[in-house]
Order: structure tokens, then sequence, then C-alpha cells
């Protein structure tokens, strides 16, 4: 698949980058290889280190480059991407977009231009989190009863700052500019509207819904001060900016704003820069999804998504990969597996028992990383977790533990997941 770039800033260097650097693994994905050959920039003389193939600054260079068949929109903009977009598709060549400005306004639009030429535009909502592959495949059986999202990462880490460190908004503000996750001018995002894009493009997956922005609720979180925080802490609650479409009777609503969530909902859980979405099926019920809404790489990897799926519809079919997908990969021996662990000794009262028990891990490698020693008639407890170690090593240290006198159960062990 030959491709061209039109804007080659945040997400588009990333692109170009990711396909380098992964390019095995996209290329088995595909069955074929994914071949920037051009991109389009407005300032050819600013560097791009990732950028190896032709740079112009005219966008009709690349749209009329006959060996390409599929341009990816990465320009941002309204006005212009869209004629970026309807001439891509006049073309017959295939479109892949993160442009959620765009598509809020122009999706319907562009969907008639199209026809059969495909679409991709998993980018354009919740930056990596596969959103629109699950509407619309995953759960394509059902129909969807509620979608909720936390969709806009500069609100939610400076709604989580205020809800969890006590500040203030401005500082909570200047907080997400000055780590470059709120341009100098947030009004587009704290006053709800790039949420808002985001939940027409949702919807029109969900519901066929053609909304335009200026016809939604759409509330920002410029007037939440700390009041609203010491209320939410006090009645149980966390406040989130909200993204909700739901299906009432024959309606559907659609509405973005700051909202109390109760603190047992899992999406008032989801922190910081994260996003977050809830889609509620009417087969398969509640289901959650997690991930960075935004930034370079996390962007590109949706972006990537789009053009394998097309890719893969004139080729290779998912089913019978080759044995290992990246060259050179084999399975890891079960012994060599690293995690931290949780051991759980039922042991006798007796003075020396830990001095033992710590001996023992010391002599497998094994360091304590906490310890509680509860204590009932029935004897004594030893629950303690571990740093990293081998899997190896800490079954040898249970087989150890396992015959000293004052054990009186075979040890209990559970991994503990950490974070990547
Ligand atoms: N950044 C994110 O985390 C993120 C997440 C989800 C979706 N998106 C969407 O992805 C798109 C790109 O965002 P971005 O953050 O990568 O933007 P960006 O960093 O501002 O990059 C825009 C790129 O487009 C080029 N460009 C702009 N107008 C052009 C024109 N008329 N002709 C040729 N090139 C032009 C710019 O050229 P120069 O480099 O020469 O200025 C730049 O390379 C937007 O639609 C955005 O909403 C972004």
């Amino acid at each position: 698949m030959r491709i061209g770039i039109i804007g080659l800033g945040v997400v588009g260097s990333s692109v170009a980058q990711i396909l380098q650097t992964n390019q095995d693994v996209i290329a088995a994905r595909a069955g074929e290889e994914i071949i920037p050959v051009i991109g389009a920039v407005r300032n050819l003389h600013k560097s791009r280190a990732d950028v190896t193939f032709r740079l112009v600054d005219d966008v009709n260079v690349v749209l009329n480059d006959p060996t390409i068949d599929t341009i990816v929109e990465l320009m941002g903009g309204i006005d212009e991407a869209y004629v970026v977009a309807q001439k891509t598709l006049r073309a017959g060549k295939n479109l892949v977009t993160a442009n959620k400005a765009m598509l809020a306004y122009y999706r319907y639009e562009l969907q008639e231009i199209a026809g059969k030429i495909p679409i991709g535009f998993e980018a354009s909502v919740a930056g990596g989190i596969p959103i629109i592959k699950a509407l619309r495949d995953g759960l394509g059986a059902n129909h969807i009863l509620e979608i909720c999202g936390i969709l806009n990462g500069t609100c939610n880490f400076i709604l989580t700052n205020m809800f969890l460190h006590n500040m203030p908004y401005a500082t909570a503000l200047a907080k997400a500019q000055e780590l470059g996750y709120a341009e100098a001018d947030p009004s587009f995002d704290v006053g709800g509207f790039d949420a808002a894009h985001k939940l027409l493009i949702l919807a029109s997956i969900a519901y066929g819904i053609d909304a335009k922005p200026d016809s939604i609720l759409i509330e920002g979180i410029t007037d939440i001060s700390e009041d609203e925080i010491a209320f939410a802490r006090e009645f149980g609650y966390s406040l989130k900016l909200l993204a909700i479409a739901r299906k009432v009777g024959n309606e559907v609503e659609l509405r973005v704003h700051p909202a109390f969530v109760p603190l047992s909902e899992m999406i008032s859980r989801v922190d910081g820069v994260m996003n977050g979405i809830s889609v509620v099926g009417d087969c398969v019920g509640e289901t959650m999804y997690y991930g960075a809404g935004a930034g370079g790489k996390a962007t590109a990897s949706a972006v990537i998504s789009d053009l394998i799926e097309i890719a893969r519809c004139k080729s290779t079919p998912m089913l019978g990969f080759k044995k290992s997908l990246e060259s050179g990969l084999v399975l890891r021996e079960k012994d060599s597996i690293r995690s931290r662990y949780y051991l759980r000794l039922d042991v006798a009262d007796e003075a020396g028992v830990l001095a033992q028990v710590a001996q023992i891990l010391s002599s497998e490698n094994i360091s304590i990383r906490s310890l509680l020693q509860p204590s009932s008639q029935k004897g004594a407890k030893i629950l303690l977790s571990t740093h990293l170690c081998n899997e190896k090593h800490i079954k040898s240290a249970m087989d150890k533990l396992a015959t000293l006198q004052f054990v009186r159960h075979a040890p209990v062990m559970i991994r503990i997941k950490d974070s990547q």
C-alpha cells in the first residue's frame, strides 16, 4: 500500500516513525508493506527526523500523485481539511483521518461522496483507544443503550488535580499547559467542544444520528470551584466532564457537561489525562474502554490500525498468521516469568519465625517489599509482598518454606499485576 501523508506534526510524524520502527508487525498484519511515499507540510524548512520520504508544501501534489492509493489527512482545521478529504475520495483514493472537528461537521457529506471507498477515522475519537472498531464491529449485534465517555484528557487532567490534589482550577489549568496537555488558548477543550465533536462521531456509529455541534447540549468545566470538589468528596463522588449519548425511547440524548459520578462506577476512576468510555449494549451489557486519548504515538497507533484494515481487505485474512508475528520471537519459559508476588504463611506463634522466612527468601534473591503480621487465636500469619523476582526462585522458596516445622500449611502465592 502506497500512502501520502498530509500533515507531519505531532501525529503525522509519529505515523512516519511507527511505520518504520514497527514495519515487521505492520506488514504481517496488513498482508503487505505500508509505504509512505510523499507528504505535505506547511513549512518545508522545519527539521523532521522521522521523515525519510519526499515532502512538498502543496497538498495538491500529494492528492494528484497517481502512484498513491491512500491519503492520510493529519493537517487539522475544518474547511481546508474538508477540501482535501473531498478531493481524496473523488479521486477514488482511500481516506484515513484523525480530524474530529471536520468529521463533527461533515461526516455524512463525506460518506455520501465516498460510497464504497473506505474512510478510516479510528484516531478521531479517544486517540489510541479502538472505540470506533469496538462500536462498529465488536458490538455490532447490539442496540446501543448508552455511551458515557471521558473524551477530553485536558479536562480530565484539570478535574483530577482539583479533586485529588486540592488545586484551584487556574493552577490545574496552568499545570496542564506547562506539561503540554492544554493549548495556550484552552477554550476549545475546557469549553467541552472537543468532547462534543467526538461524541457526535460515536453517536453517528451507534445511532446514525447526523447532529451538528450547535444542536447539542455542551457545557464546559470553567465554572467549577473548590465548593463542587468539596461536595463531591463529602458525598462519595468524583467530578468528571462526561460526553453522554443515551437512547431514550425512540430518541437519542446527546450532551457534554460536568457531572458528579458515584465512586463505585468504573468511569469515576479514569484519572489524569487518560480517557475512558463505557458502552452499554442491549445484549452485552456494560463494556468499558480505557487508554491514552491523545499524544502522537497513541493517536498514530489508531491511524495505522485503519491503514492495516484497509490493506487487509484486499489481502491477508486474519486467521493463520505466521507462527511468530515478529521474527525471532519465541515463547518464554514459565520459570523465567518475572513478577511481584504475594505470599501467605500460616505459622506457629514463635520467636525467630520471621527471621527464618526472610533468610530463605534472601537465599533465593527475593526481597520483601511489604509485610503484615496479623495474629489471631488460631496462630500467626505472615502476609508479604515481594519485589520483582523470577517464578523459578519464588517456587523454590515456597518449597523450602513448606518444609519448615513452624509453617502449618503450604504457603499460598498470588502474583501481583504490575503495569508494563
Ligand atoms: N495531537 C493529538 O494528540 C491528536 C489526537 C487525536 C487527534 N488529533 C487530530 O490529528 C490532526 C493532527 O493533529 P496534530 O496534533 O498532529 O497537529 P499539528 O502538530 O499542528 O500538525 C499539523 C501538520 O499539518 C501541517 N499542515 C497544516 N496546514 C497545512 C496545509 N495547508 N498544507 C500542508 N500542511 C499543512 C503542518 O505543517 P507544518 O509542520 O509545516 O506546520 C503540520 O505538519 C488534527 O485533526 C487533530 O485534531 C490529534
